[in-house]
């Protein structure tokens, strides 16, 4: 699709060269152009830059007069693949149960996989479709989603081939995650080991021959998978070069971190519990630590410490952790609102750690997350703002008039 914005009022997050990720202190930089033109031919970023200089050519062309545009929503970790919803579980947390007392009687995770179990890999897409098309509308442009609500391993190979599906039938940027290790099934209860050797020998062969998966993930957490469990799990993966993004440190710090980075993990996420030598761990390294402020508000446990984190100097995306059990909300506006609200971080560094930072964390930065030419074309276009401060102050609510794949408008269904 080739179309020309002008009159752009303040174009987001332009970065001449494509970088990887940004740390510390400079993710409270937001490079932008104000009165911007921005050239898209064929799905891509062709060119960009101030008003005087936009090209005179006769294609499409939209006034952004009053508007802004950003790269959109990079959401490197989410669970939207899923059947069913635990709603009655909210309430029973309202009521006084934990999030770990309704797990230990079988609710939680083994709740939903049992629901996807008996969901037809039909109907488990046409539920997960409904999500994806309404986290579109909300300025997502990229997405990972990940298994882990099969548990065996055809529920498990399902939910691949669901996700493979949306992949196909899609225009977001999409990838997989193996997270087959998500909670030990019912079938497995005293043989953990057991499960584990299942996942790796009968299972990775076949996700990694069909290329199922991009990466390998686990709940590395005190009464689901061990530090030892995780180092299992990381090292089967890249035996098929699934490298690692894994649910560590959510309820407890047990040293899942170091062991990420010594498998040299993509991202590690969650991080509610973060201790000095987990913050040590990440430093100078490639392993991106991914922070869930939704999935906190939600379940109403501790926020990532992102102050701590950004001033010693790591990077941070952030990113939903959209499922049905401990964060039912894909809105990356939303992140992005109670990132700074919640956890003090700037505008400019909650829009850095939502765009090209979480397009790192699913190894896609040389496609998405900046305005930066021969990338996709992946925007957001929004309403008349004064500043793009607007966007995270005015929380619950969103400033998106239009989004655009691949330069493509997608209008509501
Ligand atoms: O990322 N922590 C592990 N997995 C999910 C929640 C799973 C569930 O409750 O269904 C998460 O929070
Ligand atoms: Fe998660």
């Amino acid at each position: 699709m080739n179309v020309l914005f002008i009159n752009i009022k303040e174009l987001i997050q332009v970065r001449e060269h494509s970088v990887d990720f940004i740390s510390g202190k400079d993710m409270n930089v937001l490079p932008t152009i104000k009165n911007a033109f921005l050239l898209v031919e064929n799905g891509f970023i062709a060119d960009f830059g101030l008003m005087e200089h936009c090209p005179n050519i006769a294609i499409k062309t939209i006034d952004a007069s009053g508007r802004m545009i950003l790269p959109s929503w990079c959401d490197s970790h989410t669970h939207l693949v899923y059947s069913g919803n635990r709603e009655d579980e909210f309430v029973a947390r309202i009521n006084g149960l934990s999030y770990a007392e309704i797990a230990e009687k079988g609710g939680g995770i083994l709740n939903s996989a049992k629901k996807l179990q008996e969901t037809s890999e039909e109907d488990l897409y046409n539920e997960s479709k409904i999500r994806l098309e309404e986290i579109i509308q909300l300025g997502t442009g990229a997405v990972e989603i990940k298994s882990g609500y099969g548990l065996t391993k055809d529920a498990e190979l399902k939910m691949l081939r669901v996700i493979k599906k949306l992949k196909e039938n899609y225009s977001v940027a999409i990838k997989a995650t193996f997270l087959g290790a998500h909670a030990i099934p019912a079938a497995y209860k005293n043989h953990k080991s057991g499960y584990l050797q299942m996942l790796i020998d009968d299972m990775l062969p076949i996700i990694a021959k069909e290329k199922l998966a991009d990466f390998i993930d686990i709940f590395c957490e005190t009464g689901y998978f061990s530090v030892k469990d995780t180092a299992q799990i990381l090292k089967a993966g890249q035996k098929h070069g699934l490298r690692g993004k894994i649910h560590v440190n959510q309820f407890t710090a047990i040293g899942g971190v170091e062991v990420a980075v010594q498998n040299k993990a993509l991202s590690v996420d969650h991080l509610e519990e973060m201790r000095t030598e987990d913050i040590e761990a990440l430093k100078n390294t490639k392993t991106m630590p991914v922070a869930l402020p939704s999935c906190s508000y939600f379940l109403s446990i501790p926020y990532a410490p992102a102050r701590k984190m950004i001033n010693a100097g790591l990077p941070l995306a952030l990113a939903t952790d959209y499922n049905p059990g401990s964060t039912p909300s894909g809105n990356m506006n939303f992140v992005v609102a109670t990132a700074c609200i919640k956890m003090k971080m700037t505008p400019e560094e909650a829009i850095n750690a939502a765009t090209i930072n979480g397009a790192y964390a699913m190894n896609l930065q040389e496609k998405v997350g900046s305005i930066t030419k021969g990338k996709l074309a992946n925007l957001i276009l929004t309403k008349k703002i004064n500043s793009y401060n607007f966007i995270p102050y005015s929380f619950g609510n969103h400033q998106i008039e239009s989004v655009f794949l691949k330069g493509n408008e997608i209008k509501k269904a």
